[in-house]
């Protein structure tokens, strides 16, 4: 196995051709300043999103997976917030950029689809209006054009009777239905890029799939780059290109989608992987949750910041801190000293599996945390 250590631009998806890049962030830092101290949610975060292609961020709650959303986008407190590093869209370094720079960028070029639809919709405010403004404000259309298009938008997200639906109030539709129009707001501008920040969480399990569903339909269709932020591996395993797993604000592995699932190298991943949902138990079940808490991103863990929750760490792991290193495969690259498959990791293995067969399947046994 090559050990290659990543430093600087490009992070775990350098090497691309950079015609195809539709956004690049390098080493993007994001940090609040609190009472208590600096809270780092995202530390050090690099990768490549190609035109049309689609990245998910997977990682349990507090990982960083929302911030590292808004940050990209600008839309976090300035009082605050720090930023460091760069944001590259389409060649031009947007970090710096304050709200009247990134008008032009929100909606025509990047669009963010939230977790709760009854939270992003106005609830006093029509359907209709709600999508015709950003059409009237960023695409200059009268408001005839305006209403024949979002006419249009509601029945490509699959709303029946569009035209009627324009003058309901979000409370008149079911949650899935309120989450299609959230879908067609964000659509409205024709976004190059488009967030997903868990966008079916607060709905119904059978309607979870239809969203997910037209969300890649539309991503395809548009020819459109699409993050799909989830805390479920699940949901990302057929949807998308590349996988980026976020472990107390920084990225621990990334690779594409199907060399990830082949080949998983962080216990951390592979905990992830086994608190899957399982639709074919009784509510869901998951197999096993991942033990302990979540780091503090105040004072993180000396060494590795999953030391403390790892059923393979060793004294090297609680002292110094793992770099990203490339896996044998092109494009994935990990953080860990003892990976999935490694020597170390496979003798603690078979000594965990021989002392508890069940419960050292993948993660440490659950003590209060997710
Ligand atoms: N404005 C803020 N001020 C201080 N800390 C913040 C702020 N916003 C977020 N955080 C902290 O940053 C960390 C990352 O939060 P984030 O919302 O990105 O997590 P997440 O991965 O999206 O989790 P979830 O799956 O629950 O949505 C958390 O510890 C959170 O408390
Ligand atoms: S570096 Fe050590 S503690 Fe961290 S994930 Fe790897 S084995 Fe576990
Ligand atoms: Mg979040």
């Amino acid at each position: 196995m090559s050990r290659k250590v990543v430093t600087g631009s490009g992070g775990g998806l350098a090497g691309r051709d950079p015609s195809a890049k539709l956004l690049e962030v390098v080493d993007l830092t994001t940090h609040f300043r609190t009472p208590r101290g600096t809270v780092k949610a995202v530390d050090g975060v690099s990768f490549v999103l190609e035109r049309g292609r689609t990245l998910g961020v997977v990682g349990e709650s507090g990982s960083g997976k929302t911030v590292l959303s808004r940050s990209i986008m600008g839309l976090l407190p300035s009082s605050n917030t720090v930023r460091g590093g760069h944001v590259y869209y389409e060649g031009v370094d947007i970090i710096d950029y304050g709200p009247e720079q990134m008008r032009s960028v929100w909606g025509a070029e990047m669009a963010m689809v939230f977790q709760d639809p009854m939270t992003s919709l106005n609830p006093v405010m029509k359907i209709g209006r709600q999508i015709t403004e950003s059409l009237e404000l960023h695409l200059g259309m009268d408001n005839d054009e305006a209403r024949e298009t979002a006419v249009a938008l509601l029945s490509s997200v699959g709303i029946p009777e569009p035209a009627q639906r324009l003058d309901e109030y979000p409370h008149q539709l079911s949650g899935g239905m309120r989450q299609r129009v959230t879908i067609a707001i964000a659509l409205a501008c024709g976004p190059r890029l488009l967030f997903a920040d868990e966008p079916t969480t607060a709905l119904d399990v059978t309607v979870q799939a239809q969203i997910l569903n037209l969300l890649q339909q539309q991503q395809k269709e548009r020819h459109m780059a699409m993050i799909l932020v989830t805390h479920d591996l699940g949901v990302v395993a057929g949807r998308t290109d590349e996988i980026a797993v976020m472990y107390g604000g920084k990225v621990v592995e990334t690779a594409p989608t199907a060399a990830l699932f082949a080949d998983v190298k962080m216990p951390y991943t592979e905990a992830l992987l086994a608190s899957i949902p399982r639709l074919d138990l009784p509510s869901h079940s998951r197999l096993s949750a991942i033990g302990g808490r979540p780091p503090d991103l105040i004072s993180p863990p000396k060494g590795c910041n999953f030391s403390p929750r790892c059923v393979y760490a060793q004294e090297r792991c609680h002292v110094e801190e793992p770099p990203l290193v490339e896996a044998d495969s092109p494009g994935h690259f990990y953080r860990c000293w003892y990976p999935v498959g490694s020597p170390t990791q496979v003798e603690i293995r078979a000594r965990l599996d021989a002392a508890e067969p069940v419960k050292s399947t993948r993660a440490a046994t659950p003590a209060g945390g997710n």
